[in-house]
């Protein structure tokens, strides 16, 4: 990439002096009261009374809302309109909104809370998936994908393995709590702050539920600190909720979550529970899968069937299976709705996968990393005989959707499950490069050895590849818009329709920008991403936020770029237009002299040229039949590997990560600095989801683990204390912006490879197959300890 170069994260200071503001930070409007969102306290049940006048009668109450109080469309939801803002007649979740009291301070609101008459008749609820599924509770209908002929495939397998796995939920933790600051204008106009990834939802969300245009509402995201999917749809109620109390009281209405409130009320990562049935070749090839995944959607239906469509699409992971079928349902359960959360599905996925291989390694006596290379994507001629092939049974003249020959892509061993194509799978030069980094088979060699010697502390060696497919799945929300201000001084307003949550989405925008335009980033201030300037926007997720947002930027500077051209070459004394170059901060001619930026705008004003614009971006060529089960619907796929080394303790099932060596396709970097600390962040936080992190609810459907003393997220001492990261070279990507990559979520998926490791560790104490379930807590690992001691005497 041309902007190759190592580059600070435009708040990076802010972010560590403090100077950085947050919804919560900003300077509070007069007359401002405080909103506190009041959620059920049973998990499921009809609401027989509400009332509220001893809590307006304590002072600095202002006023309580329950649903009745709601001007427009009391319901609310991404996908659908199924969450009342504030409850109706029954409530579906502990913590489900029930009322909002307003008043002067939170204190006041908190004791104004205490003071509600609310009461209800519990209802039976459904707390598991398993009650789900008896009782057919689901959200949407189901997914299904097919290939081949399983039976057929796992009836002549040399191997099947069949079994359950089950993936537990994640708290997003960001750092900054939910908060939405609604300011009230004139003619029935609200102004929004809020900790946002989805600025346009949650100006649809006010507009309903206030019963006004979308123009009457605007929603400006200054950054967030922390979003992680948690703030892709889940900011709307709480922003709707200030919006209400802004129009209701004709008052700014600040709403801000305490870190216990907000992870009582807001959904997480979804379990998954998965049932499968497996059959491998001697070598351990698969030839047939079956897979059953269920998503644990919680109360309402949220984003649950677009994580549950990736969780499908990532089933294979970086495999090719011939033969499989395999169904997704989303279930309805009584608790807090679960969403986004970085990999949107995909890891829980993938989990069911890695189980496979890591069960079938087991079994075969096998690598881990070795028997994961056999069934990469892509032609092996040497490894993969002609008989894996035999049971596809698909016709000679079907075709796919970008119209190649379906039984050439399954020979090539290229045809995911949902029938697009792996073009140049990268997981075989990613695998032979990070196993010669690490060192993998003489340490390999030395951790056996150690674990010959120490009866009590063992170590394993863990592999994980991953392959993640790059847009949102929903086609239509692959489009990002961008608007260019410059002014006749020269410096640069830039507006696009992505929003800053730590991952460094500005910095890169700042750095295409200055490319386009050849000025310095110092001359170009990212701002607040606002309704007013982008409209109709998507969420900044699926990784995809500086793919898309960064080719509006680029179409937007260049438009200006290219109307001062001739203007810049009449200045430079009457050179071709084509031969002005544009760098630092200057029109530069071919003889060599030079028009200052800021000359150029000033000349471009004076001469009437207009020095804004605006770009537009939708990703070509991509399309997904859901009923079908099949399409393209990812633009690119993104790959990387880790490979990781643990120790563990056989009496007391604690864990270290010793060394982690980690190897990412980030395309070709827009900014390395950024992409490096993404892949250690992912990865950390895909380490904290099938490690320490662990939500434990009690039998009436209540969050115990609602802070952080109860719910442990990794720290630092919890990091590789070896962590080399590297980014693979040489990796350009066709038709991304600099031949980029995105790369937020991928990296997460990486952490599943300390379960490889614990698996191995594991393995050390006994023969056989390791049971390990996810998250490995110490009591997760100590159990399968004993068990494969068990096993040994
Ligand atoms: N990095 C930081 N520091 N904070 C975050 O909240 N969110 C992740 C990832 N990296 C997140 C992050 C998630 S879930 C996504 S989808 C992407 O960033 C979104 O940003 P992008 O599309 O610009 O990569
Ligand atoms: Mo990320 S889970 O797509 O916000």
């Amino acid at each position: 990439s041309p902007l190759r170069q190592s580059a600070v994260h435009e708040s990076a200071h802010a972010h560590v002096t403090g100077a950085a503001r947050y919804v919560d930070d900003l300077p509070e409007p007069g007359g401002m009261l405080h909103g506190l969102p009041v959620g059920s306290p049973v998990a499921r049940g009809r609401v027989v009374a509400r009332r509220a006048e001893r809590a307006l009668a304590l002072p600095g109450v202002r006023a309580v809302l329950f649903a009745a109080d709601v001007p427009g469309h009391n319901r609310i939801g991404p996908i659908v309109h199924d969450e009342p803002l504030l409850a109706e007649d029954e409530v579906f979740a502990v913590g489900q909104t029930v009322a909002l009291v307003i008043g002067d301070s939170v204190a006041a609101c908190r004791a104004g809370a205490q003071a509600l008459e609310l009461e209800f008749e519990e209802l039976p609820a459904i707390l598991t998936v398993a009650e789900a599924l008896a009782a057919g509770s689901f959200l949407c209908p189901p997914h299904e994908m097919r290939r081949g002929d399983v039976a057929a495939a796992l009836a002549r397998a040399a191997l099947v393995i069949e079994g359950e796995v089950s993936t537990g939920g994640q708290d997003h933790f960001y750092l900054e709590t939910q908060a939405s600051l609604a300011i009230p204008g004139e003619d029935d106009t609200i102004h929004l702050e809020s900790s946002t990834q989805h600025p346009t939802e949650v100006q649809i969300a006010c507009s309903e539920v206030l019963g006004c245009p979308r123009n009457h509402i605007v929603v400006a995201v200054p950054r967030m600190g922390g979003a992680f999917g948690g703030k892709e749809s889940q900011a709307s109620q709480f922003a709707a909720l200030a919006a209400l109390a802004a129009r209701v009281t004709g008052r700014p209405v600040k709403v801000w979550l305490s870190r216990d409130l907000d992870m009582t009320m807001t959904g997480k990562r979804h379990p998954f529970w998965s049932r499968y049935r497996a059959g491998l070749d001697a070598r351990g090839r698969l030839l047939g899968l079956e897979v059953e995944l269920v998503a644990d959607g919680g109360w309402s239906v949220d984003l649950s069937p677009a994580i549950l469509d990736r969780g499908m699409f990532h089933i294979d992971n970086g495999y090719f299976v011939p033969n499989l079928h395999f169904v997704g349902k989303a279930v309805r359960t009584n608790k807090a709705s679960n969403t986004a959360f970085r990999g949107f599905g995909g890891p829980q996925g993938m989990a069911v996968m890695e189980e496979v291989l890591s069960r079938a390694a087991e079994r075969l006596g096998l690598d881990p990393a070795e028997i994961r290379r056999r069934n990469y994507y892509g032609d092996c001629p040497d490894e993969h005989g002609p008989e894996n092939m035999v049971h596809v049974p698909v016709p000679d003249d079907e075709q796919t959707s970008a119209g190649a020959s379906v039984i050439s892509l399954v020979r090539a061993r290229c045809l995911t499950p949902y029938y697009q194509e792996v073009p140049h799978c990268r997981l075989p030069r990613i695998h032979a490069e990070l196993l010669q980094r690490c060192d993998w088979d003489a340490r390999r060699a030395e951790i056996a050895e150690f674990n010959a010697r120490s009866p009590w502390q063992k170590r394993g060696l863990g592999f994980m590849p991953v392959k993640f497919g790059i847009s949102f799945t929903n086609t239509m929300l692959n489009q990002a818009g961008a608007l260019v201000l410059i002014y006749a001084d020269g410096s640069v307003q830039l507006n696009h329709g992505g929003t800053e949550m730590g991952q460094g989405l500005h910095t890169k925008m700042l750095a295409v920008c200055a490319h386009e335009l050849g000025v310095t980033t110092a001359q170009i201030r990212c701002m607040a991403t606002a309704t007013d300037k982008v409209p109709n926007t998507s969420a900044t997720a699926a990784s995809s936020g500086s793919d898309l947002n960064g080719m509006a930027v680029q179409r937007a500077c260049a438009e200006i770029r290219e109307r001062v051209r001739p203007l810049a070459a009449e200045l430079l004394g009457g050179v071709a237009p084509e031969a002005v170059q544009f760098v630092a901060g200057a029109a530069v001619g071919p003889d060599g002299r030079k028009v200052l930026w800021s000359e150029l705008a000033k000349t471009a004003w004076m001469r009437r040229l207009s020095l804004s614009a605006a770009g537009y971006y939708a990703t070509p060529n991509i399309a997904y039949d859901r009923s079908a089960g099949r399409g393209k619907p990812f633009h690119y796929f993104a790959y990387g590997a880790a490979a990781i080394e643990v120790e563990i303790s056989g009496l007391t099932g604690e864990h270290r990560i010793l060394r982690a060596d980690l190897l990412h396709d980030v395309g070709s970097s827009l900014l390395p600095t950024i992409d490096l600390g993404q892949v250690e962040g992912g990865f950390i936080q895909g380490v904290g989801w099938v490690t320490g992190e662990e939500l434990v609810w009690d039998a009436k459907g209540r969050l115990l683990t609602h802070g952080p003393s109860t719910y442990k997220i990794p720290a630092v001492g919890d990091c590789p204390t070896v962590f080399n990261v590297a980014l693979l070279e040489h990796a350009e990507q066709d038709g991304t912006i600099h031949g980029s990559k995105a790369v937020g979520e991928p990296p997460l998926m990486l952490g599943l490879g300390v379960v490889s490791a614990l698996r191995q560790a594991i393995a050390a104490f006994g023969p056989g197959e390791v049971a390990l379930q996810i998250p490995c807590t110490p009591e997760a690992i100590l159990r399968a300890v004993v068990r494969q001691r068990e096993g040994a005497a």
